[in-house]
Parts: C-alpha cells; sequence; structure tokens
C-alpha cells in the first residue's frame, strides 16, 4: 500500500469526521489479468466531512498517476444514453445567455474520448480537451479533437492562456469530483476563464447518494461527493459565484453547476431553493451523515441475504456491466465468484480480465446472451431503462434482475 495521505480537509485544512470506513478497497477502474493479482493495489477507503468546507470527501486516495494512465479502462462513449446527455449538454451551452461571444473558445476538462467536445469540434468552434489519461486523449484526437494529455492545473491555466488566450467556456463532466488538488485547480480557473466566462459542470450529487443510498458513487476516484452548499464554499473563497444549477439524471443523479466570476450574472432562483432544500434534509451536517453511514450498513446485510437466498435455491447469478461504481459494492459486500459466476461488458478492455480485489471474470456481452444465468445483477442501475430494453429477451425467457439501489431487491 502506498496512498495519497492528507487526513485533514482539502478545502478549509481541519480535520475530517469520520462518516464510514469500508476497509481496504482496490481501484474503482483496476480491471486486472491474472498474473497481476499478487501486486494488486488497495487502499483504505473512509468517507469524512468536514464543517468548515461543508464537503463530503475520501480521507485518504490513491496517487492520481495510478488512476489516470495509459491503459485507463472508462470511456465515456459506451452508452448511447450518454451519448444523448452529451448532445444535450451541449445544445444547453451553446444556446445559453452565457454563450455569447462572436468567436468562442471553449476548454474542456478531461474531455476523455470527446464525447461532449467532439460536438464543439464538429461545428469548427475553437476548443481545447485537456485528458491526463493518454490512451483516451488519443482516441479523442484521433476523432479531430484538439486534446492535450495532462493534468489540469494553475501552471497549465498560464500556459494556455498564453498560447490560446482566456477560454469562454469552461466545462467537464464527471471530473471536477476526481480532482484531489482542488484549490489549484480553482485558481488555474480564475486565471483561465475571461471576465464574462464560465464554468459548467456536472458530477454526481450529494444529494441523491444520500437519497438512494447508492454508496456506489464512492470509490477511489471520486474524492469528493459535491452538494450545491460545498460547491458554493469552495468556489466563493476564490471569488467566484454560483449563479445556476440544473439537477441531471446521469450516473443515477447529478447536478450540473454554472460558475461565474463574481457579479457578472444574475444568480437564479434555483440556486437558493436547492440550497434551503439541502439545509432542510441535513446535508450540511454530520446528522444526516450518520444516518447515511446506518443506511450502508443496512444495504449490506440486504444484498447478502437475496444473494445467498438465490444461491440456497441453487440458481445462477451473473454481473451485468463491469463498472468502477460496481468495485465500492462488490468489495464491501464480499460478493466475489462464490455468487456472481462472471460479469459481461461491452468495453473490449476489459474483457479477459477479472473484477477490481473480487477478482470475477469479465468476460463480453455475447457471453451473457450465449450462458444467460438465472439472475443478473445489474452493477450499472443507472442505465435501467436502456439495459432493460436491450434485454428483452432475457426477461421473455425468465431472467430476472438484481438491484441495489435504492435498496437491494429483485425487480
Ligand atoms: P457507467 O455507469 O458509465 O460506469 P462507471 O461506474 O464506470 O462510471 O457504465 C459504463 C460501463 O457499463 C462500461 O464498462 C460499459 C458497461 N455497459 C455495458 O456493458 N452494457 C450496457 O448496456 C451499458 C449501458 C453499459
Amino acid at each position: 500500500m502506498n496512498n495519497h495521505n492528507p487526513i485533514n480537509c482539502r478545502i478549509s485544512g481541519d480535520p475530517l469526521e469520520e462518516i464510514i470506513d469500508f476497509g481496504l478497497q482496490p481501484l474503482g477502474n483496476g480491471f486486472l489479468t491474472k498474473e497481476d493479482f499478487q501486486d494488486e493495489y488497495f487502499f483504505n477507503m473512509k468517507l469524512g466531512f468536514n464543517q468548515n468546507s461543508q464537503m463530503v470527501q475520501l480521507f485518504e486516495q490513491p496517487e492520481p498517476e495510478k488512476m489516470f494512465h495509459r491503459e485507463y479502462a472508462f470511456f465515456s462513449s459506451t452508452s448511447t444514453a450518454m451519448k444523448k446527455h452529451f448532445q444535450e449538454f451541449y445544445r444547453y451551452i451553446i444556446n445559453s445567455s452565457y454563450y455569447s461571444s462572436d468567436n468562442p473558445f471553449v476548454v474542456e476538462i478531461g474531455c476523455n474520448d470527446g464525447i461532449l467536445l467532439g460536438n464543439f469540434a464538429a461545428d469548427g468552434i475553437s476548443h481545447l480537451g485537456i485528458e491526463p489519461s493518454t490512451n483516451v486523449a488519443d482516441v479523442a484526437n484521433k476523432k479531430g479533437i484538439n486534446t492535450i494529455s495532462e493534468f489540469f492545473s494553475e501552471k497549465l491555466a498560464m500556459k494556455i492562456v498564453q498560447t490560446n488566450g482566456k477560454a469562454d467556456i469552461v466545462m467537464s463532466a464527471n471530473v471536477m469530483c476526481h480532482i484531489p488538488n482542488i484549490l489549484n485547480i480553482v485558481a488555474g480557473l480564475k486565471t483561465l476563464i475571461k471576465d464574462q466566462g464560465v464554468l459548467i459542470f456536472e458530477d454526481p450529487y450529494l444529494g441523491d447518494v444520500i437519497k438512494k443510498t447508492s454508496y456506489d458513487q464512492i470509490y477511489d476516484e471520486h474524492v469528493y461527493l459535491f452538494s450545491a452548499i460545498s460547491v458554493q464554499n469552495l468556489f466563493n473563497r476564490f471569488d467566484f459565484e454560483l449563479v445556476d444549477l440544473q439537477p441531471q439524471s446521469t450516473h443515477g443523479g447529478s447536478m450540473r453547476y454554472v460558475i461565474a466570476h463574481k457579479d457578472q450574472y444574475e444568480i437564479q432562483p434555483i440556486v437558493g431553493n436547492i440550497i434551503e432544500e439541502e439545509r432542510s434534509i441535513g446535508l450540511d451536517n454530520m446528522i444526516s451523515l450518520h444516518e447515511f453511514s446506518e443506511n450502508i450498513k443496512q444495504s449490506k446485510e440486504k444484498l447478502i441475504s437475496i444473494l445467498k437466498e438465490i444461491k440456497s435455491n441453487g440458481k445462477t447469478i451473473a454481473g451485468y456491466a463491469a463498472t468502477s461504481k460496481s468495485t465500492t459494492i462488490l468489495n464491501y459486500c464480499k460478493v466475489g465468484s462464490q455468487y456472481l459466476d462472471y460479469i459481461c461488458d461491452t468495453t473490449p478492455i476489459k474483457q479477459g480480465k477479472y473484477s477490481p480485489g473480487m477478482h470475477i471474470p469479465i468476460y463480453p456481452h455475447s457471453h451473457f446472451l450465449e450462458n444467460p444465468p438465472d439472475y443478473a445483477f445489474l452493477l450499472a442501475w443507472n442505465h435501467l431503462d436502456e439495459i432493460l430494453n436491450k434485454e428483452k429477451s432475457f426477461i421473455d425467457a425468465g431472467g430476472k434482475w438484481i438491484l441495489n439501489v435504492p435498496q437491494p431487491r429483485i425487480l
């Protein structure tokens, strides 16, 4: 074990209070071969909260280079629903009042394979993608999307301003919550964004995670679980303002945040409304977070009892989709090959490998069609509609789904 180890809040510097300890966990995207089993990396995954910043965050996190590298296994463009979502995100930006410049320059932090930025590139809009995982950045470049393979930082922001000028729009999706040194990132954004420019980003939303006990959003890459309150606190430190919010259904419940330099845009009423709602459900204190921790423990017991019952009836179970989010559930609940015969997944880089920590074999989707189990544990529950639609023949043949959210159950 070799952890990146700040025990204090990454924003206020104050000590963190423990919400829950998940014990030793592998990398969420750490799909591996048999030869790598004995060197597998684990870290102690503990979730904490700090009253000053009101930010929910991991105590420890592996070094970024361990998670985002030459063989990063997550490609955004694997789901048709996500492609549609990012087309809508693109249309939202270009039709918004924040997008008014004649010759705009758009930057995306963590552009992955270009699922969002590609829409701007296709329209001939001046753009730049920043993607530290070189294999995914290569895919974006091959699609004609200008992408550099680096971690975003204040230093890189200065370099971009010198070379390309300041940005009208900086955007990111499912990336900001991955970045431990977020203070440096926000300082960089202060440099990079024009006076009238904005940052528009979205990430999984703490409100949904708590409401649905979807603790699978907690894994090594997600160092933060944002709320409107914590995001507002963070950006206010740099004379930015949270001016707009838009709840999203992606990743089982996300939030889109619009951030502008102070006094440049009117603050939309939804900002005050959502912050008030967050206070009323207690997203700003430890009482609700202790309750969340109890709900996670109950969810674990329920899942194990469902799986045990199915196995005691001599039935087979397979996992459906080798998502990074399932790593926490499988390892925390110790669900391995004693329950799941295999996990099927459409991503070629994951196929033929084993799941992080529990070492369940991962097969292509065709294996699921040829060897359907009695029960499929839906590990990509956020794509429920798309998958149920696609797997009508499994259901027609008597196949059943196991779901873990909002509580473990058979569908
Ligand atoms: P996603 O929810 O984006 O995963 P993560 O938790 O890693 O963020 O789901 C993407 C994964 O799910 C990817 O490995 C592909 C797989 N998948 C399938 O195998 N079949 C499907 O029909 C869908 C929608 C996803």
